[in-house]
């Protein structure tokens, strides 16, 4: 995913500035997408963000732009632990993701284009603290969407992932080649695959993932907020369901 934009902003984490946001003829909508790891989030947050304009806030490109030398200062503790977990397929400490989240809070949480949690968060923990920096903020979501699909499928489309070193495009090696193999047509970077996209990790991403996500969809059902997705065919049929939920929250104006 390419990080344009005010998403910058989230990338560099702390009290970095968002440049302004531009109008947007949509009312502003705050939403959390779940989904296990593949599901197609991203691809979603993608479209998302072009219909309704808000910024995709992902927890993993944080943790991804941090590997990659961010902004050249040596990572914090906090970053450094955070990194080896996600390196071995693990989830971060609830501590960690959740002190991330905080830092950015009073910019991008009360951004007045709204926002696109993608993968955050992923625990009840996470979303119990979501919940109260969103109240001390005056804030509220407007949806939680989550996406499920087979697992084989899931698995097909991680394997698959190749994403692009230079400027974050993402690809499939079936579903979304890129023209040249191997080459991104954005910016004719290398592509690559995350290393977390290898089969050992994605057993352990998808483990760490069944054993969080029940209570965190629970958390959510019970406060009526909950929209299900089933994801298993093309982007664009998928945005269609997305867009069906979209419209409830936020008609157009
Ligand atoms: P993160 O980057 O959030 O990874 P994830 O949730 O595992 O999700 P992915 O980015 O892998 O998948 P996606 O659902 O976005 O799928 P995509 O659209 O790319 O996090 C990475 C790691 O960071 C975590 O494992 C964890 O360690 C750590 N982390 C992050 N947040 C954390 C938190 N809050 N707490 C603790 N730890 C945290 O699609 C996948 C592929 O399929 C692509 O190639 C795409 O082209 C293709 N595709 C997508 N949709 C379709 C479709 N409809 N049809 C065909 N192909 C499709």
């Amino acid at each position: 995913m390419n990080p344009s934009g005010d998403r910058i902003a989230w990338l560099q984490g702390g009290d970095a500035k968002c440049v302004k946001p531009r109008p947007f003829p949509t009312s502003p909508l705050h939403l959390v997408l779940l989904g296990p790891p593949g599901v197609g989030k991203g691809t979603q947050a993608e479209l998302i963000v072009a219909a309704c304009g808000a910024c995709q806030l992902s927890t993993g490109d944080i943790f991804r732009n941090a590997a990659k030398g961010g902004s050249g200062a040596p990572p914090s503790p906090a970053m450094a632990t955070a990194l080896a977990a996600m390196r071995r397929g693990e989830l971060v400490s609830d501590d960690t993701v959740v002190e991330l989240v905080r830092e950015r809070s009073a910019e991008c949480l009360n951004c007045e284009r709204g926002f696109l949690l993608d993968g955050f968060p992923r625990t009840a923990e996470q979303a119990r603290s979501l919940d109260g920096m969103l109240s001390q903020l005056n804030r509220k979501l407007d949806g939680v969407i989550n996406y499920f699909a087979p697992e084989n499928l899931i698995i097909e489309r991680l394997s698959g992932r190749r994403v692009c070193r230079k400027c974050r495009t993402g690809y499939h090696v079936a579903n979304k080649p890129s023209k040249v193999s191997g080459v991104c047509d954005a910016c004719g970077g290398e592509l690559m695959q995350r290393d977390d996209d290898k089969p050992e990790a994605i057993r352990t991403r998808l483990q760490a993932y069944a054993a969080t996500c029940n209570p965190v969809l629970d958390h959510y059902r019970k406060q009526g907020l909950l929209h299900e997705i089933e994801a298993s065919g093309d982007p664009k049929s998928v945005f269609a369901k997305t867009s069906v939920v979209l419209n409830k929250l936020a008609p157009a104006s």
